[in-house]
């Protein structure tokens, strides 16, 4: 059994669950957090290892996706919830949508794929495991920010940067590992997008190089009815870099617009 996730609420009416993205936490959907808790209760948990939850030994993406639907009995939240994911908190939302389709209202994929890691992709998650275990959660923000933030963020905005690196330094590197060991071993979601019944918004940003237009044009197409947003100027981290445009985007997909 896993331990509850620790996780942070604000606002009040139907339930809208936030997932983070790697190697980060709650705290990256502040500015979501404060748009949409005028019309939602909007749940955010931190995943094992992250912000103020336990690191599970051997956690998966599949077992991140039950340990939210564990979180949500145990808060008593009974009516089916949005759901929605940045990057690896996508790949929790798709899982979380195998195992528990009932409890869903609506799915929101932001700036994810649906297939698995190929032979490459696992061999740079097992470099970067060895770098996250040798040399510290500053080496992996140093590694992985070039990509985190697009083109506009960077030439314009240094303080999102400083940001974003300042939320990776303080998770620690054995959950920087145990998160690369659950992306690395995680299934291919592809085969189950066709069954996915809820109104699903894909987004992505535009300048995005980690999961790049192309991959969110695939999985819009697959998942019967889903709506494709990409939003201009920002990168992976289409939420913090475009904060105004991906509220907007949320709040007229969750108000049915
Ligand atoms: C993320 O942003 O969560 C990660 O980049 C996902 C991944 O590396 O596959």
């Amino acid at each position: 059994m896993n331990p509850t996730l620790h996780n942070v609420q604000l606002g009040d009416g139907p339930v809208l669950v936030l997932v983070h993205g790697f190697p980060f936490d709650h705290s990256m959907w502040q500015p979501q957090m404060e748009a949409l808790a005028a019309t939602h209760r909007v749940i955010v948990p931190d995943l094992p290892g992250f912000g103020d939850s336990p690191l599970v030994d051997g956690w998966t993406i599949d077992s991140a996706a039950a340990a939210i639907n564990q979180l949500l009995d145990s808060l008593h939240v009974s009516e089916p919830v949005a759901l929605g994911g940045l990057s690896m908190g996508g790949y929790i939302a798709m899982s979380f949508a195998r195992q528990f389709p009932r409890r869903l209202a609506s799915l929101i994929l932001a700036d994810t794929k649906s297939p698995a890691d190929d032979a490459a992709a696992r061999d740079a998650r097992n470099a970067m495991i060895a770098k996250a275990r040798g040399e510290g959660s500053a080496a992996i923000a140093q590694a992985m920010l070039p990509k985190l933030l697009g083109a506009t963020a960077k030439a314009g905005h240094p303080e999102l940067a400083d940001r974003v690196r300042a939320m990776m330094v303080k998770q620690s590197a054995a959950s920087i590992a145990a998160a690369l060991e659950a992306l690395r071993d995680r299934p291919d979601a592809t085969p189950g997008l066709a069954a996915i019944a809820v109104p699903t918004l894909v987004i992505v940003g535009e300048e995005d190089e980690i999961t790049p237009p192309k991959m969110s044009e695939a999985l819009a197409a697959a998942i019967p009815g889903a709506k494709l947003e990409v939003i201009p100027k920002a990168g992976h981290l289409a939420n913090l870099e475009q904060k105004q445009a991906f509220n907007a985007a949320l709040i007229r997909f969750l108000g049915g617009g």
